[in-house]
């Protein structure tokens, strides 16, 4: 048996995959042997959990918590207040009408109370607000029905009440492209100001969706400098290393190249030794899932294009990138 990566950080963070009831069958071994957290990949997003108005649909969700139960895993939850994945019921009334502020704010604070309070106690960290800052210059927060209907404290609002629901759980604010610097410096005004408020916040979730030449690691580690200069924890939410660069659109590579995989090794390892550096402050690191034979990164952002993310090929043996970590001091 290879060396299991939670024992490899032991003294740093938590070592986390992103599951499904799916990938629970096909990847159990791996995930068993190697993680001491998981995340529901979307099973606990308002689409899956809360289709209608009166309905709440826990059964995907509760398998993955059951999993997580029997072997000790810790569990991060993803994620409540969301523009995508979010059933269109919640901002728009039966007869057609838009919901008023209020209104809407009832809604997220009943959804927010179901759903974290089924699982208060074993959900040790929420994603409470996903995405909500814009990726365009010039312009703060991402257009969306929440801001339209409710205003900027919609975000303020999810934190208020999801510290209400479970008092123990850790709230965090989670995004994408979180190094670039426009958009880094945008959340960390936005958490900047949360705290100064006095809004319930513990830590700022790095999404992570890299590829093997970028962001670069002195922006990666620029960043994380700057969110940990918050004092607040930071957790890394859904890392992957993606074999191709943002502009590369092929569709017609079968099998990663040597080259790919060398490089991805590289990358692995600097950027797990910044995490390394940091672990004061950050303490999870999740992977977007757990090995090659599936990754959302199969139909994103190219539909149907393989990709090789992890540290674990198709066969789930350890790959280059596995290796390069075992190295690490
Ligand atoms: C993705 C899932 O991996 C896919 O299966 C699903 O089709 C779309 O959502 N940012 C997030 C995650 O916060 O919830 C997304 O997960 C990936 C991007």
């Amino acid at each position: 048996q290879h060396q299991q990566l939670r024992d490899m950080f032991a003294d740093d963070f938590y070592i986390g995959a992103a599951v499904t009831p799916f990938t629970i069958q096909k990847q159990e071994g791996l995930i068993t042997h190697h993680f001491n957290s998981v995340t529901a990949e979307n099973e606990m997003k308002f689409v899956s959990v809360h289709p209608t108005e009166d309905e709440y649909t826990f059964e995907k969700a509760d398998k993955i918590m059951s999993f997580a139960k029997e072997n000790n895993l810790n569990v991060r939850g993803h994620t409540l207040v969301w523009h995508n994945q979010t059933s269109d019921w919640i901002f728009e009334n039966e007869d057609g009408s838009t919901p008023t502020r209020n209104q809407l704010l009832e809604r997220m604070k009943s959804h927010i109370n179901t759903v974290m309070g089924r699982y208060k106690g074993q959900i040790y960290a929420w994603d409470v607000v996903n995405e909500a800052i814009s990726d365009q210059d010039g312009e703060f927060l991402r257009p969306s029905k929440w801001l339209d209907i409710i205003g900027e404290d919609f975000i303020a609002k999810a934190f208020e009440f999801a510290r209400e629901a479970d008092p123990n759980a850790l709230l965090f604010y989670n995004d994408y492209n979180e190094v670039n610097p426009e958009k880094r410096d945008k959340i960390y005004k936005l958490v900047k100001s949360l705290l100064d408020q006095g809004v319930p916040i513990d830590g700022i979730g790095l999404q992570g969706h890299w590829n093997v030449y970028s962001p670069s690691i002195d922006l990666i580690r620029e960043a994380i400098e700057k969110y940990a200069s918050l004092d607040v924890k930071l957790h890394i939410t859904e890392l992957d290393i993606s074999v191709f660069a943002h502009e590369d659109k092929r569709t017609d590579l079968k099998e990663p190249t040597e080259e790919m995989m060398t490089l991805q090794a590289e990358r692995y390892k600097e950027i797990f030794q910044v995490f390394k550096d940091y672990r004061k402050h950050l303490t999870s690191v999740t992977f977007w899932g757990v090995a090659d034979d599936y990754t959302w990164l199969d139909n994103f952002p190219v539909k149907g294009r393989k990709n090789w993310p992890f540290l674990f090929d198709e066969n789930h043996s350890p790959k280059q990138s596995y290796q390069e970590l075992t190295r690490l001091h």
